[in-house]
């Protein structure tokens, strides 16, 4: 079957990564060995034992083994270890309902360049719920020639696409994705512009952000823009000296590279990642609207709870331009948003006027909501 070697090697340092963080189980099952089993009510599980076998048989294993490299073959059959030994990994369950993607992923050859990931795998897996994703080591493939200097303005014009490989997009240029779309985000001059104005009830410009927070002595330092696209809220957030860091996913288009270009922060973590983000660190979260009626009910409800987490008491929940059915709006979420028991500082709904907005009845929310300073416990 197609195990090779190389695959073979990533898995077995998979498992020694997950043996050093059990050397007390290491220590447990070494007594049981022994012939000296602990008489307690704390019998460990025989399939424990044999998993920890396996790691002191990796151990030993892995002192001799050297990489070699992978077999030409594409694989068919993931190999049945891969399964067994993702178990023991610091890999998310839902990788294991895609062995054949994770498989492909791991198939590689260590110490040199990592395979090129032409079909967006890591990114399709991550999408899956498979995150974070195994390390490897390999390097990552990077562009044919970088500009020996980048621009300090998120907004800069003729940004240099050199800096960016372009290898799985159908585009290979920021013109390319301009004329496709001039609103994807990769367009500064429309890109300077937006935050500012105040078109609709639904608009917050950032001068208002910045003047509610100053009335109610709330400062602004810190924020995460959850599905943030290119990063253009946090580069106008640069210019009032907060720091916004913004998720974002690369659906068909450079967005956390872009970020990177703007000098900005990107987080490449999938909607329904929790935060890498302690508890009540941060002033402000805006959920522009990648946050939708397309995600489950249940999924968006503790994302919601996941943003009440990360902010701090006083500070700003900002759902921008979040678009359901009206009929949902007020049966299923508006009370899910009321449950948090924050304060409305601005609710505005309007009807979503596209094409999609009108076959299916569909209306926008743009709320401000500030999170109470304390909770009593119940
Ligand atoms: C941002 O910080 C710089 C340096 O401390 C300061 O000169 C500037 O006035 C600040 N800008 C705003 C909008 O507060």
């Amino acid at each position: 079957m197609g195990f090779t070697m190389g695959m073979g090697l990533n898995l077995l340092l998979l498992l020694a990564m997950v043996a050093t963080n059990m050397l007390s189980l290491y220590h447990l099952s070494s007594s049981l060995q022994s012939h000296t089993p602990a008489p307690t009510s704390q019998q460990v599980p025989s399939h424990l034992i044999h998993q920890l076998n396996t790691i002191r048989a990796t151990i030993n294993h892995l002192t001799r083994v050297h990489p070699s490299p992978p077999s030409s073959t594409t694989p068919t059959t993931p190999p049945p270890d891969l399964l067994l030994l993702s178990h023991l990994s610091p890999i998310p369950s839902s990788c294991h309902h895609y062995p054949h993607m994770l498989y492909t992923y791991m198939n590689y050859t260590p110490f040199s360049l990592c395979p090129p990931d032409s079909d967006n795998l890591a990114e399709s897996l991550i999408l899956r719920g498979c995150h974070p994703l195994p390390r490897r080591r390999c390097f990552s493939s990077t562009p044919q020639k970088f500009p020996s200097s980048l621009p300090s303005n998120p907004f800069a014009l003729n940004l240099p696409s050199s800096t960016i490989n372009w290898e799985k997009y159908s585009c290979k240029n920021f013109d390319c994705l301009n004329k496709l779309n001039t609103y994807l985000g990769f367009d500064n001059k429309i890109e300077s512009s937006r935050f500012t104005g105040y078109k609709s009830e639904l608009d917050l410009p950032i001068s208002q952000l910045i003047q509610i927070s100053k009335t109610q002595n709330s400062i602004l330092r810190l924020a995460i823009d959850v599905g943030g696209g290119t990063g253009t809220f946090a580069a106008h957030m640069k210019s009032y000296n907060v720091t916004v860091i913004t998720t974002t996913m690369n659906l068909g288009a450079p967005y956390n590279e872009m970020i990177a270009l703007r000098g900005l922060i990107p987080l490449h973590t999938p909607l329904q990642q929790r935060f890498p983000i302690f508890d009540g660190v941060v002033d402000l979260v805006r959920c522009g609207h990648a946050v939708n009626r397309w995600i489950p009910v249940t999924v968006m409800e503790f994302l919601f709870y996941d943003v009440d987490r990360v902010l701090r008491g006083g500070g700003h929940f900002w759902l921008d331009r979040f678009f359901s059915k009206g009929s949902d709006l007020e049966r299923v979420y508006g009370p899910l948003i009321q449950k948090l028991g924050y304060r409305k500082v601005k609710w505005a709904t309007a009807d979503k006027t596209d094409s999609s907005g009108l076959k299916n009845g569909e209306v926008y929310l743009t709320a401000l909501l500030q999170k109470p300073m304390t909770r009593s416990s119940i």
